[in-house]
């Protein structure tokens, strides 16, 4: 969607991973969807650095209204939970530099049972702009799917004409069996960002079933990627129970080079240093951002090994490229492949390091092989820069 807005995958934060539908804030006061777990996360943003990384959005998801609408049809939080409206967390949330993010659903309820947003659209645009929402997540439960070709668009028209940027993310093609590439199409050009494959929960499973799905890349959906429009794999769960170290590294860098949105879903106030340092590593955040939004593609599957590659700016001068190891048993595999089957054809040849640290793995002539080992469930993941 030309709107102005994603012109790199977005970054932030975003409850619904980690904090479901948790609604009692007397047996659970920290872990509730409330305005307060929203003002925490905003300030763990801030104080613990991410913010100044780019992790910019704090969003709201499912469960955060009150059951009814009001008289005059408008949207109302939770009275309890939230207690001085959206819109002064919105305020909150502003003055620490931060944007908010808001939860809806295209069919008559939310998901989770609340409100939803047929017969409002216009109605709930306008209660966001005012509100002073940066970005709406448009679920798709509760309707019929054949409604959703002219009713997601219709939603976006609505969001641009009240004249408050907001991001559009679209859970559209989630809900549709069949995707062809004219379907990405249309959906990149009405949305930003689009939920495409089931949601993630908190494990490998779900992370390499996501990884599969992407490597699969089935109607070309990796194609219509670019700035303002991307394919949203879904949460960020580094920092959750799940992964092990290794498999934190998978998810981290395979969102780099998906070109994915990095939204983290997760407790900030207990995330291991280990994993704040792959949430907050520059190179791998640079990969991820970067200008021309390719969104990588796996060239190569064999034998539980994958390779992918994402170009980067400037166009034809560097790459990102991921040797993943899906393999459980053993040890580490070793992995070797030349840079110009990668894409790197420069007759100069190419430093590559280690996407990670930034160190040197040496310097090779473009139809030399790059020869690394990769762990078990693990990745490797390799930059040109230029020199
Ligand atoms: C759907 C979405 C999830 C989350 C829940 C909320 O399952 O895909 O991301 O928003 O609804 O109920």
């Amino acid at each position: 969607l030309d709107n102005g807005l994603a012109r790199t995958p977005p970054m932030g934060w975003l409850s619904w991973q980690r904090y479901r539908c948790n609604t009692d804030c007397v047996q659970y006061p920290d872990d509730c969807i409330s305005e307060k777990l929203y003002m925490r996360m905003a300030d763990l943003l801030v104080s613990e650095g991410y913010r100044d990384l780019g992790y910019k959005y704090v969003n709201i998801d499912d469960c955060w209204m009150s059951r009814n609408r009001s008289k005059d049809g408008s949207l109302q939080p939770d009275p309890v939970r939230f207690p001085n409206g959206i819109k002064s967390l919105a305020n909150y949330v502003h003055l620490k530099g931060l944007k908010l993010g808001i939860y809806e659903d295209f069919g008559t309820k939310t998901c989770g049972g609340y409100p939803g947003s047929k017969f409002y659209l216009q109605q709930d645009a306008e209660t966001f702009a005012a509100w002073g929402i940066d970005m709406v997540k448009l679920d798709g439960c509760y309707t019929d799917v054949s409604d959703m070709d002219e009713g997601y668009p219709i939603m976006g028209f609505y969001l641009n004409q009240t004249g408050r940027p907001m991001l559009y993310s679209c859970s559209w093609p989630a809900y549709i069996k069949q995707k062809d590439f004219a379907l990405y199409q249309k959906i990149a050009k009405y949305c930003n960002i689009w939920r495409n494959y089931n949601d993630i929960g908190d494990s490998w499973d779900d992370v390499s079933g996501i990884i599969e799905y992407y490597g699969k890349d089935g109607g070309n959906f990796s194609k219509v990627a670019g700035p303002g429009n991307f394919n949203d794999p879904d949460m960020i769960i580094l920092g959750d129970y799940g992964l092990s170290y290794d498999q934190q590294r998978v998810q981290m860098a395979m969102w780099a080079i998906m070109a994915s949105p990095l939204l983290m879903s997760n407790n900030l106030e207990t995330v291991k240093p280990e994993s704040k340092a792959l949430l907050q590593n520059r190179r791998i955040i640079a990969i991820n951002q970067d200008p021309l939004g390719i969104q990588g593609t796996r060239i190569v599957k064999m034998n539980g090994l994958e390779i992918w590659v994402k170009p980067l700016a400037p166009k034809g001068k560097s790459i990102a490229f991921a040797f993943l190891n899906l393999n459980h048993g053993g040890g580490p595999s070793k992995v070797s492949y030349p840079l110009n089957k990668l894409g790197a054809m420069s007759p100069q040849g190419y430093n590559v390091t280690d996407g990670f640290t930034g160190k040197l793995i040496g310097t090779y002539k473009s139809k030399d092989k790059v020869t690394v080992m990769v762990n078990p469930t693990g990745i490797f993941l390799g930059h040109t820069p230029l020199h």
